[in-house]
C-alpha cells in the first residue's frame, strides 16, 4: 500500500448536532485504522483518542473496563488543572498497545470539570492549548464528541481540531443534524479567524447507516451529495450489526471480521481521510 506522508500533526474532530450518528463508532475505528497502518509508514505515527463526550463511551470501550478512571487520571482533571502535564495522561490501548493511546473520561469526572472549565478564561480554547502540547508526541489526535454543538465541550473540539468530520445518518433526521453542524462549523471558523487562529477544515461529511433499497436512505444520500458535492466522502458506511457486535466483545471490526463489509468500509474511509488530510497539507 502506498501511504501518503503526513507533513504536520493533525487533530480530527468528529462532530454532529445529532445523537446516534456513529461519531463514537467512527472515532474508534478511524483511530484504530490509523494506528494499524502506522507501522506501514517509514516514519510511523502514534494515534491518540481523546474522549470529549461526558458519556465516555469511546474511552470505556478502549479501556475494556467498567470502572470509571479516578479524577486525577482523567480528562476532566486535565481540562481544568493548568499545572498538569498533558503528556502524562494518555494510556496505551489494548486494541493496539504500541500505536493507539487514549485519555480516559467518565460522566462523574466531567460533571465536576465542566462548571470549573466554564469559569476559566478562554474556556472554549482549553482543548486547543492541550492539543498543541499533546501533538509533540501524538502525530494524529482524534476527538470524539457528544451532545449539542452549542455545548462547551463540543465547542472545544471545534476550536481544537485541525480537521472536522461530520458523520450523518442517511435518513431525514440525520440530514437536519447535518445542516445545523455545517452552519456551526462556519461559525467556529469565523470565531477562530477573528482571533487570528487557523480554523478547522471540513475533511468531509460521512454518510453512515446507509441501507440499499430503502427509499428514505437512498434519497438522503443523493440529496446530501447534490447539496454538498465533494464535501461528502465517497465512502459510505453501510448499516450493519458488525460494529455493535465487535465493540460488545471489546474488539474493532478488523479483529472481529477483517473481510466484513464494515471493515472494508472503514479501510476505504481511512485511505480517503489520509488522502484528504495530505492534500490539505500540500
Ligand atoms: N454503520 C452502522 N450500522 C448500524 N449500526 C451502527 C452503525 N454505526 C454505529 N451503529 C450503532 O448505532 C448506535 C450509535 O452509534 P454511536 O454510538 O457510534 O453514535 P454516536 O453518534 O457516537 O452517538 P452519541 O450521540 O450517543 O454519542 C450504536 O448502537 C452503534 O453500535
Ligand atoms: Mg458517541
Amino acid at each position: 500500500m502506498d501511504l501518503p506522508l503526513l507533513k504536520k500533526s493533525v487533530a480530527i474532530g468528529l462532530v454532529c448536532d445529532k445523537g446516534g450518528v456513529s461519531k463514537t463508532t467512527t472515532a474508534l475505528h478511524l483511530a484504530s485504522w490509523l494506528a494499524k497502518i502506522s507501522h506501514r509508514h517509514e516514519y510511523g505515527w502514534r494515534v491518540l483518542l481523546v474522549d470529549m463526550d461526558p458519556q465516555a463511551t469511546a474511552a470505556s470501550t478502549l479501556s475494556c473496563q467498567p470502572e470509571p478512571p479516578a479524577l486525577e487520571q482523567s480528562l476532566g482533571r486535565l481540562l481544568v488543572d493548568t499545572k498538569a502535564d498533558p503528556l502524562s495522561f494518555p494510556r496505551s490501548s489494548p486494541w493496539r498497545p504500541e500505536t493507539l493511546f487514549y485519555i480516559p473520561s467518565s460522566p462523574e469526572t466531567m460533571e465536576t470539570a465542566i462548571p470549573a472549565l466554564l469559569r476559566m478564561p478562554n474556556a472554549d480554547l482549553r482543548l486547543r492549548a492541550l492539543a498543541a502540547k499533546l501533538s509533540a508526541a501524538y502525530q494524529v489526535i482524534v476527538f470524539d464528541s457528544g451532545g449539542r454543538v452549542s455545548d462547551l465541550l463540543v465547542r472545544n473540539v471545534g476550536f481544537a481540531s485541525t480537521h472536522l468530520i461530520i458523520p450523518a445518518n442517511a435518513d431525514w433526521f440525520g440530514y437536519e443534524g447535518l445542516s445545523r453542524t455545517v452552519r456551526w462549523q462556519a461559525d467556529i471558523g469565523d470565531s477562530l479567524a477573528g482571533l487570528g487562529l487557523t480554523p478547522p477544515q471540513l475533511l468531509g461529511v460521512l454518510l453512515s447507516h446507509v441501507r440499499t433499497n430503502v427509499g428514505n436512505s437512498e434519497e438522503t444520500v443523493s440529496r446530501t451529495r447534490a447539496l454538498l458535492g465533494d464535501a461528502v466522502f465517497e465512502t459510505m458506511i453501510p448499516f450493519t450489526i458488525m460494529f455493535a457486535d465487535a465493540i460488545s466483545r471489546g474488539q474493532d471490526v478488523f479483529s472481529f471480521g477483517v473481510s466484513s463489509p464494515a471493515a472494508k468500509a472503514v479501510n476505504q474511509l481511512g485511505l480517503e481521510v489520509l488522502q484528504r488530510v495530505v492534500q490539505s497539507q500540500a
